[in-house]
């Protein structure tokens, strides 16, 4: 503005003017020509190389297109906005292409008018090599106000550009959460900064996305340069049957020449807390090895993670940095010997990373621009600095230890009477092999004493000695209160701690501590049941009967066939819901079989355990209706499902058959013991259970399910 005084002058009477309108809940209004036209979304500026930039913003519908006019380096030109049509919107997309600007160079804009002030700036690449600055942010959906608080600290930071690594918005199909949870509170640094975004799970089918950033709708993955960095921008949602994402980017790697490079997606490869994802360990990973990716940056896991370096024994290797500060609730951290500081942080941040020739500063910082984390590499000779290289983990042995505090397991060598000693044994597959222990109590009060103890990891288990506290007992998780210890583990002249880890016991030890419930016995059909929802062929076989205290339920009839299980339920609710989601739908009236196949009495699903969902299909008529499988080891063998309802009396039949290959391991002899948990619900409410147990506190023992015996 100062080399045009005039406007400069005009500029400053409407200063407050134009600080009201960039209030972020406002709809800032973009004259045009004729004056009429409002911004609904915008102005920002992306796609931005070393000569060419896109201003958009969304209109209102019958825009017409608006003069924009930019100044910077000397050079002062004049475009027309070109309107675009937004799928299934009456808004438009005006984008205003600019060609022929000079490289790191600042410019400002204006819309409809120069006799406003400047509607933002941006800064082209530079061609060559040149000191910079940008942001990395992620998860900034659902809590604008959460996000804002981030946005203007990114704004203070004055990044070239700004990644955001995906979950812009709640549900990226929706229209206005696009103004309301991203692109209004974004305008703090949007004013400034070119921003490049990544596609998280929740923004949706990519319609919205693709149209608001400019890309193609089936290839929401691309790259671009800025100075001596080359930055790769992946799709983890993309369901990439024909593994067109993992060729481009072999390709696009191979053909740049950057000093620097970064690759930013969603989904994490590396996560300790949160969601604990492993996104593309088994085919993008080894890819960013080879081709000497230096940075990971991804979002999801609502938490901020740095990973000591990873990579191929002797190599460069890859930091990896889970960033996902940006708005939305915060999630749980969790030990693990391979994050740097040992444990991630929950708390809003943002990064900055400053690129100059081969240094490279990274800072995590929270909103009010104290570091949170920081890391500085220096590359020569394609490594980085010694300190940076020596912490560096071999690939395998980073999968091997990342989970090491977290959950271990351990089998105990009796069940303890409160207040008696037992010996606890670690299995250690998630430790360093030959690796020695310390065990101390942790400094957290947890009733079971721990002498500190240095031990030895033999055969991927260690074994320690503890006493059980005075009121140790069974509980809905297990053993109560639970195990906590601080644990040292060496191994090879590294060191790794974790003052306060809690220790799970197998279901083996649990087991022990839970007898085996009395069976109820299931009656042999005497002809194949045809499954039309018509209960007559049942008129001889009498109700299950609960196995706690043997009395009959009202709406449950089992029994069994050498081809399969056999069920009917009547019940009593002359209004049927069904959720059309269903089985997802919280809200389905119908019935939820568990099934344990191999009477392991597991603590839940376990690899031989089945669920099934059966519900009427009101909309459909009687007849076969919904037989949903949500869970099975081998779903393949649960292709023989079948299920039908018919509207009674007094409510509703279901009758269902799960055949005896969906039941393997399990043989359909006389004298074989099934696991089962079977539930009845009736507007959200489980109305009838079959239980181990009446007594609520033991049906929260961890081996919860009843059993049922095929008899002759
Ligand atoms: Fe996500």
């Amino acid at each position: 503005m100062s080399k045009r005084p005039a406007i400069a002058l005009f500029a400053v009477c409407l200063l407050s003017a134009y600080a009201a309108a960039q209030s972020v809940k406002a709809a800032p209004a973009v004259g045009n020509a004729g004056g009429a036209a409002r911004a609904v979304i915008g102005p920002y500026v992306n796609r931005v190389d070393s000569s060419s930039a896109r201003i958009v913003w969304i209109s209102e519908r019958g825009t017409p297109p608006v003069r924009v006019f930019v100044d910077g380096g000397g050079q002062h030109l004049e475009v027309r906005s070109i309107p675009s049509e937004i799928a299934s919107r009456s808004e438009l997309l005006q984008t205003a292409k600019l060609d022929g600007l000079k490289p790191l160079t600042r410019y400002e804009y204006y819309i409809g008018s120069e006799e406003v002030p400047p509607r933002g700036t941006f800064l082209t690449a530079p061609a060559g090599q040149a000191p910079f600055r940008f942001a990395v942010y992620g998860d900034t959906r659902s809590y604008p106000d959460r996000h804002q608080v981030v946005t203007e600290a990114i704004a203070k930071e004055n990044p070239a550009f700004v990644v955001c690594s995906g979950d812009l918005v709640a549900d990226g199909d929706a229209w206005d959460q696009w103004k309301a949870q991203f692109f209004d509170p974004a305008r703090s640094y949007l004013e400034r900064a070119t921003l490049w975004p990544v596609r998280g799970n929740h923004d949706g089918n990519g319609t919205l996305f693709a149209s608001l950033f400019g890309l193609p709708e089936t290839r929401l993955y691309y790259s671009f340069n800025f100075g001596n960095a080359h930055f790769v921008i992946l799709d983890s949602q993309l369901e990439d049957k024909g593994h067109a994402m993992l060729r481009w980017l072999k390709r696009d790697l191979a053909e740049r020449h950057a000093e620097w490079n970064f690759v930013f997606y969603h989904i994490p490869t590396f996560n300790v807390g949160g969601h604990t994802s492993d996104w593309g360990r088994d085919d993008y990973l080894p890819v960013f090895e080879s081709a000497g990716v230096d940075f990971t940056l991804t979002g999801h896991s609502h938490l901020y993670e740095r990973f000591l370096p990873i990579g191929p024994a002797g190599k460069k290797p890859v930091i990896h940095i889970v960033s996902a500060g940006g708005g939305a609730p915060p999630y749980e951290v969790r030990p693990s010997p391979i994050l740097a500081g040992g444990i991630g942080r929950s708390e809003l941040h943002y990064c900055v990373f400053e690129i100059n020739g081969n240094r490279c500063d990274l800072a995590a910082k929270r909103p009010d621009g104290s570091v949170m984390d920081s890391l500085s590499l220096v590359k020569e000779g394609g490594v980085y600095q010694a300190d940076v290289m020596a912490a560096a983990f071999e690939t395998e042995k980073a999968k091997r230890l990342e989970f090491m505090f977290v959950r271990p397991t351990a089998d105990l060598d009796a069940i303890p009477s409160p207040g008696q000693k037992v010996q606890v044994s670690v299995r250690a597959d998630r430790f360093p092999e030959n690796c020695t222990v310390t065990v101390r109590q942790a400094k957290e009060e947890t009733n079971w004493e721990v002498e500190p103890q240095k031990v030895a990891a033999e055969e991927n288990a260690f074994s320690f000695a503890a006493r059980a506290p005075a009121d140790f007992k069974l509980g809905g998780k297990g053993f109560e209160p639970p195990l906590r210890v601080a644990l040292t583990v060496e191994d090879h002249g590294r060191a790794y701690s974790a003052e306060d880890v809690t220790i799970y016991f197998s279901q083996d030890s649990a087991r022990k501590a839970v007898p085996i419930p009395s069976a109820v016995d299931i009656p042999y059909m005497p002809r194949r049941v045809t499954v039309d929802g018509d209960l007559s062929e049942w008129a001889g076989v009498k109700p299950l009967p609960l196995p706690f205290d043997k009395k009959e339920t009202s709406s449950f009839r089992i029994g069994w066939r050498e081809d399969g299980l056999y069920c009917a339920v009547s019940v009593k609710d002359a209004t049927v819901k069904a959720d059309p989601d269903a089985p997802w739908g919280s809200d389905t009236d119908g019935v939820d079989l568990f099934i344990e196949k191999d009477f392991a009495r597991s603590r839940g699903m376990g690899e031989n355990a089945s669920e099934y969902v059966f519900s009427p299909a009101p909309e459909s008529g009687p007849g076969p209706g919904h037989a949903s499988v949500v869970y099975g080891r081998n779903r393949s063998k649960d292709s023989g499902v079948a299920c039908a309802w018919r509207r009674s009396k007094e409510g509703y039949s279901l009758e269902f058959f799960v055949p005896a290959a969906a039941l393997e391991p399990a043989k359909m002899q006389a004298g074989t013991m099934l696991g089962m948990n079977f539930i009845l619900n009736d507007d959200k409410v489980a109305v009838e259970r079959f239980f181990c147990d009446k007594k609520p506190e033991n049906r929260r023992s961890p081996m919860r399910w009843g059993a049922v015996r095929l008899a002759k």
